[in-house]
């Protein structure tokens, strides 16, 4: 399939910080004199070899410790906006995680100020609508994120919703119920990982617990039919990401993942690329892997890309543009 050309879509996964590439953490590692394993692109690269969630997040917070200054988050935030823009994307809502960068000694005004220069006009310069949605780190604890959801709120208007991200094992919903409740009392989107390697009485418990509009990964949902049922009945989107689960072995193998099943049953399935430059690429990559080794047909991918649209906190209007100009590109 030579000239796939990948269907206009929301990109509604995708972690800003994992869409650091080998160049920049060189480039920034010598502008920053933050020190790094290597200066070679090809060794560093090397290192991206996971097996699983914990081994991709070790590496990830290693070469976070580069990114400084407003210029570095600037230049990450358009990097991906560029890319992403090659890949059809029409509407981005983007994960960051200011703890981490908190923790690294960088104040939350530099990294507002990098990603909102980047995000501001980005339907102007880039033709992509965005969004920031600030991710708690779990495994930081319940009073960490309390404290981040107050650190933030001199930004509000800047970010539409928070998520939740980092180690899912031993870090459940639970610990997160009263800080969801305040950010919903703040008007913010809730979205959250779960299912990724957790099982599904986490995504369940996730969606009780916490009312999530959206669950991030959710594919262990599907080895209970009790937990397929509360997401198909109450039309919660799953955000999934092929290549990142095959990646961090979430899944044996892409041809043994459970989307085309998901599909089946009638859930909001969307596609998303989570970390691209660590998983095997952004989500032009993970559309065209559903056609060339799961056989997605082409109206498969039409009803994902239309999720995407359904999933995404975007106006009436926009879905509708949005929606023609997918049924334009499958007709
Ligand atoms: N899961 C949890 N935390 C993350 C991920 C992920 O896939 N990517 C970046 N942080
Ligand atoms: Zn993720």
């Amino acid at each position: 399939m030579p000239d796939f050309v990948p269907p206009p879509s929301a990109e509604l996964h995708l972690h800003i910080e994992g869409t650091i590439e080998p160049e920049h953490i060189i480039e920034m590692s010598r502008r920053n004199g933050v020190p790094i394993p290597s200066m070679d692109v090809d060794e560093l690269r090397a290192r991206y070899a996971f097996s699983d969630l914990q081994s991709f997040l070790d590496l990830h917070y290693s070469n976070l410790t580069v990114l400084r200054t407003e210029r570095d988050f600037f230049e990450l935030a358009t990097g991906y906006l560029d890319r992403a823009a090659r890949a059809n994307v029409r509407r981005a809502e983007i994960f960051f995680d200011p703890q981490t960068h908190i923790g690294n000694g960088t104040p939350l005004s530099v990294v507002m100020s990098g990603l909102t220069r980047a995000l501001g006009d980005s339907e102007r310069t880039h033709g992509i609508s965005s969004a920031l949605i600030m991710c708690f780190l779990r495994d930081l604890g319940a009073q960490a994120a309390d404290e981040m959801l107050t650190a933030i709120l001199p930004y509000r208007e800047h970010i539409i919703g928070v998520g939740l991200d980092s180690t899912e094992i031993g870090y459940g919903p639970e610990l997160f119920v009263d800080v969801y409740a305040r950010a919903a009392a703040e008007g913010l989107r809730l979205v959250a990982h779960a299912g990724e390697e957790g099982g599904p009485e986490t995504v369940a418990a996730t969606i009780e617990l916490l009312h999530v509009e959206r669950i991030d990964h959710g594919i262990r949902a599907m080895e209970d039919p009790r937990v397929v049922e509360l997401l198909r009945s109450r039309r919660i989107p799953v955000t999934v990401c092929p290549l990142s689960n095959v990646a961090l072995r979430a899944v044996p193998s892409l041809a043994e993942h459970p989307l085309p099943r998901m599909l089946a049953e009638g859930l909001m399935v969307t596609v998303s690329s989570d970390d691209p430059p660590y998983f095997g690429g952004y989500v032009d990559a993970n559309y065209r892997a559903l056609v060339d080794e799961l056989g997605m047909t082409a109206g498969d991918l039409e009803q994902l890309a239309m999720n995407s649209f359904d999933a995404a906190f975007i106006t009436d209007a926009q879905r509708v543009h949005w929606q023609d100009e997918v049924r334009a590109h499958f007709a």
